[in-house]
């Protein structure tokens, strides 16, 4: 068993609308595998003995957050803050309402509720090498495929150089005062800020690269829900029997 010599904190961002799932709830609330998304990926955190407590940002308006059995279930306190208007303001926010609890080098993991299947063992190597590193760091894999950049007329303009390349995913670890600073100052430039990672890029520091699974999906689309399915049905994760057939 790994001993960890951190302690963690955890805030989820889950105040998206999915759009782009089209379904008639944002996608961390559809069924997936005998419970919600959002409940299969705050277990991934739940009673792990380097989380020391768990922050979901929510719409203002949820009205599916009452709902769950996870809020009165889970082992590790579990709280909700209002989240904003981009995935940047919901984490920013979540990171405010921590200020009286947390001191500016303890350690945060920033993970999409749309990424409910984290493995385990990818969560422990994120907070044991980030937790050792001067700058923090991220689960993200390399890309396999080789990569074309477009015209803009859809015809292939040129191939990339694909060694070097990564796909950024969640969690993200990063220390308390570090994060809020570069999140706080990257929104007031008006920067982009996609992930935890690119603002603290901007501050100049060098975030960690830590490989994880490319299984780490975000749920995005229609086709991603029964992929996420088999996933954790793989990783003995699903709830109950028959419920998703496999
Ligand atoms: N998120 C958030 N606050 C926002 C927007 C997004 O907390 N204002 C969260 C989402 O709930 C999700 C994560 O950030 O867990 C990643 O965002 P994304 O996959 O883009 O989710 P949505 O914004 O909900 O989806 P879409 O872009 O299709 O609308
Ligand atoms: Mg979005």
């Amino acid at each position: 068993m790994t001993v960890f010599r951190t302690s963690c904190r955890v805030v989820i961002p889950a105040a998206g609308m999915g759009r782009r799932m089209g379904a008639d709830r944002p996608k961390q609330y559809l069924p997936l595998a005998g419970r919600t998304v959002i409940e299969h990926t705050i277990a991934c955190f739940d009673g792990h003995p380097a989380v020391s407590g768990i922050v979901v940002a929510i719409a203002p308006d949820d009205r599916w957050w009452p709902e769950l059995d996870i809020r009165t279930q889970a082992q590790t306190p579990l709280s909700t803050v209002p989240g904003g208007e981009e995935r940047a303001h919901s984490v920013l926010s979540a990171l405010d309402c921590l200020v009286d609890h947390c001191a500016d080098d303890d350690w945060v993991l920033v993970h999409d509720a749309a990424r409910p299947c984290l493995a385990r063992a990818d969560l422990d190597r994120l907070i044991g090498r980030a937790s050792s590193d001067a700058v923090g760091g991220l689960l993200a894999a390399p890309v396999r495929d080789t990569m074309k950049r477009d015209d803009g007329r859809g015809r292939v303009a040129r191939t990339e150089e694909r060694a070097g390349l990564w796909h950024a995913l969640t969690p993200q670890m990063f220390r308390y005062g570090l994060l809020r600073r570069a999140l706080g100052e990257a929104l007031a430039s008006g920067a982009p800020v996609t992930d935890e990672s690119s603002a603290v890029e901007r501050l100049g520091l060098l975030p960690l690269l830590v490989e994880g699974a490319a299984t780490n999906l975000k749920i995005t689309h229609p086709d991603d829900l029964p992929l996420a399915e088999r996933l954790l049905a793989a990783q003995g994760r699903a709830v109950g029997s028959g419920a998703y057939a496999g």
